[in-house]
């Protein structure tokens, strides 16, 4: 299986099976995408929607959020947890109404440069927000291609991610920047899962080299003690 096959097979099955219906796709901005991956950072999609319904009917734009005292932030954050993370939302809308111009940047180090944003999270609000081919990495695409391409040495050594990154490179399709990403989410969540992976359900199971190997579920490895 090619780089493009793979794309195309994953493209197809979300056309079928892909969530095409969560608030932060309708409509899908920069700004909508990048409140919606920080609030998914660390919690879970049906936690998250009344959470981000009333987040963004109060802070429509970034200046809206800028504008606001961090204690209402806080207080529209309380019971997501990890409130650095809406420390870290106020602090870099601030920085966008100052530096950029009110507008999300369109481009991946001046986004992970901003709080709270990584290269996977910058990648997200690229894809899924301006329709770039950007590529993401996060736990759900770790343990993708760690089965895949039998990857059996731990995704926090560099090595490793430095090779997983490059996989996440090398499979960008030159079109669906949204649709890919979403569908890389999608795929992770519900088909090749952490525990009970669905291989039954799988387009890539003649190709995956965990499942050649009948190690699917010992898959990624844990960190070495
Ligand atoms: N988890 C992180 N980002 C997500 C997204 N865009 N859709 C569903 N789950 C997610």
């Amino acid at each position: 299986m090619t780089p493009a096959e793979f794309a195309t097979r994953l493209l197809d099955w979300f056309d079928r099976h892909g969530r095409k219906d969560l608030p932060w796709q309708h409509p899908r901005t920069p700004y909508r995408v990048w409140i919606s991956e920080i609030m998914l950072q660390q919690t879970q999609v049906a936690t998250v929607i009344p959470y981000f319904e009333r987040f963004t009917a109060r802070f429509a734009h970034p200046q809206d959020l800028a504008d606001a005292p961090l204690d209402e932030v806080l207080g529209l954050w309380s019971g997501l947890g990890y409130y650095a993370r809406a420390r870290n939302l106020h602090l870099a809308a601030r920085q966008i109404v100052e530096r950029h111009g009110g507008e999300l940047p369109a481009d991946p180090q001046t986004l992970a440069a901003l709080p709270g944003i990584g290269r996977s999270t910058a990648g997200a609000i690229l894809s899924l927000g301006f329709e770039q081919p950007a590529p993401i990495l996060d736990g759900n695409v770790r343990r993708l291609w760690c089965r895949l391409y039998h990857i059996d040495t731990w995704p926090g050594d560099s090595a490793t991610q430095r090779r997983l990154w490059q996989l996440s490179e090398i499979h960008l399709p030159g079109q669906r920047a949204a649709d890919y990403t979403q569908a890389l989410m999608d795929f992770g969540a519900t088909v090749c899962t952490r525990t009970r992976p669905r291989c039954n359900e799988c387009p890539f199971e003649p190709s995956c080299q965990a499942r050649k190997a009948g190690i699917e579920a010992r898959l990624p490895v844990p960190r070495p003690k």
